[in-house]
């Protein structure tokens, strides 16, 4: 089933749920005080039309003076002000002068696309786990200590992306198991239906805002079928993801440390119902994520509690964010870029009918992908003294691969500043690569077509009606709201 927004929701969740934790709602004030109040907040759109100038100011360009000054001093725990608007130059700028930095910290900071293959494909040397390096940033007073981890650090230690062999094997294993491509296709119907409904709601209003009112409200709704968590549960879900995601940023303050902790402690408190319930009532094992993690596998392999609780808050968190992104992007992509959106609309026009449509749209999303990667960094962990693109790296270095950077590679991606949507081939590391690899990938492109394609379809003449605002984050690249009007 799927419900409609109250017309006016501008800046509270689907259902009006508050859709932001605290960090992000003053963000969000904030940017409103210093620049005013996005136009959409208060209804209808029809009569606010888009300065000409809005491309121009979604991702300010850089000199190669500052690009270069920001990648001299390049330290991922003190990033320049101007640094996330558009951090490409400095990336290009450290590709090409240091594509595996050494920062202040000890750690190593990767740029290049060959260089990110190595690490993820060598899982043996580069460990996922993240006990030695998640205690300093989580065990510390008042949120717990050696003795008593935080939630945060439990959490993110069992979760199966922090994890290695054998714990990762095992929980993957279950969750790929109801993520098959029949399970997968038959989401569809209904993420059409909601797609639809949203729509029509964003069509009766003239506009809304198209992060708060589209694209952060289709993932909720399709990670919340996949573990069959009630409808009338789900209003706190994308808070808590973003709280407890929020929490693995290069620097983290003192009061998103107590909302990280505070989101893992009631969403475990959630799940510990929704499981008893689900043992008592089990559902369909093909379909229902949390069935299959419950009953486990046919060789009686099963997950302990704490596992099963924690990996299921995983999946709940992962494909929030970035696939809010991932839509968010692409539908401001293709205004920050009119040519590129008219030869896409000038496409899908032509082709015969949604099967010819789908093979454009499915290249499409890619490209959005690999140009704005909704995830922006990935861990790895140097388990023994290696090497990487020809720099020696002790036993116990930390990496930081930058997929942002990587999928700008030109030795990889010919013509890589450019936006071609019908980029083919078009092997991006945005999903990551290797072992750890996104289970959700098949779903976040699905989400990512069919919302794009029929937004598309249904809007083609939208327009931002304000500079949209950007979440802020190293790690995980969006916005925060973009006001639209429908024309
Ligand atoms: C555009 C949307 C998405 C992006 C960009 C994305 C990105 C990623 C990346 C980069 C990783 C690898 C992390 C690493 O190697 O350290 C990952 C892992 C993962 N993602 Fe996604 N993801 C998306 C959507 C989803 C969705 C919708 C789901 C839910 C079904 C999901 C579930 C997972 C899981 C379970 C893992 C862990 C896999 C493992 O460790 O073996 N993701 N994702």
């Amino acid at each position: 089933m799927v419900r409609r927004f109250a017309a006016n929701t501008a800046f509270t969740g689907y259902w009006g749920a508050p859709a932001l934790p605290l960090g992000h709602r003053q963000a969000l004030r904030q940017h409103r005080r210093e620049h005013g109040a996005p136009a959409c907040q208060n209804g209808n759109m029809k009569t606010h039309h888009a300065p000409a100038s809005i491309p121009e100011t979604i991702t300010p360009s850089v000199s190669p003076e500052r690009a270069h000054a920001i990648a001299a001093s390049f330290d991922l725990r003190a990033l320049p002000a101007d640094f996330l608007a558009n951090p490409y130059p400095a990336y290009a700028a450290l590709r090409e002068t240091e594509p595996v930095r050494r920062m202040p910290d000890g750690s190593y900071f990767l740029t290049r696309y060959a260089d990110l293959v190595a690490v993820y494909r060598d899982a043996q040397t580069f460990s996922s786990d993240k006990h030695v390096e998640f205690a300093p940033k989580y065990n510390v007073a008042p949120f717990g200590s050696d003795t008593a981890p935080s939630p945060l650090f439990e959490h993110h230690t069992t979760s199966l992306v922090f994890n290695d062999p054998p714990l990762h094997t095992r929980v993957r294993r279950l969750i790929m198991g109801a993520l098959t491509r029949r399970a997968i296709a038959d989401m569809e119907p209904g993420l059409i239906q909601l797609v639809d409904s949203l729509l029509d709601d964003l069509a009766a209003r003239g506009g809304g805002d198209l992060i708060e009112d589209f694209a952060s409200a289709i993932p909720v709704e399709i990670i919340g079928n996949l573990l069959d968590v009630p409808h009338a549960d789900r209003d706190p879900l994308r808070a808590w993801s973003l709280a407890i995601l929020g929490a693995l940023e290069p620097v983290v303050t003192p009061e998103q440390h107590a909302l990280g902790n505070q989101s893992v402690t009631e969403m475990l408190d959630y799940l510990r119902t929704l499981v008893a319930r689900r043992r008592q009532s089990p559902g369909d094992p093909e379909r229902d994520v949390l069935t299959r993690l419950i009953q486990g596998e046919a060789s009686g392999e099963q997950l302990s509690e704490v596992e099963l609780l924690q990996n299921c808050i995983f999946l709940l968190n992962a494909g929030h964010e970035t696939t809010t992104n991932l839509i968010g992007n692409g539908l401001i992509l293709l205004q920050e870029f009119p040519a590129a959106r008219e030869r896409l609309l000038g496409e899908l026009r032509t082709a015969a009918d949604a099967a010819a449509q789908e093979p454009i749209l499915t290249l499409a999303v890619d490209e959005f992908l690999r140009f704005e990667s909704s995830n922006q960094l990935g861990n790895r962990r140097a388990l023994v003294a290696t090497t990487v693109g020809g720099v020696d790296l002790p036993a116990g270095a930390l990496v930081t691969l930058c997929i942002g950077a990587a999928n700008r590679d030109p030795a990889q991606f010919p013509d890589p500043e450019t936006l071609d949507l019908g980029r083919t081939p078009n092997k991006h590391l945005a999903f990551g690569f290797g072992i750890h690899q996104c289970a959700g990938l098949s779903l976040a492109r699905l989400e990512g077509r069919v919302a794009i394609g029929r937004f598309l379809q249904r809007f083609p003449d939208y327009r931002l009606s304000e500079a949209p605002v950007r979440g802020g984050r190293a790690r995980f690249r969006g916005f925060l709201a973009a006001p639209f009007s429908v024309r």
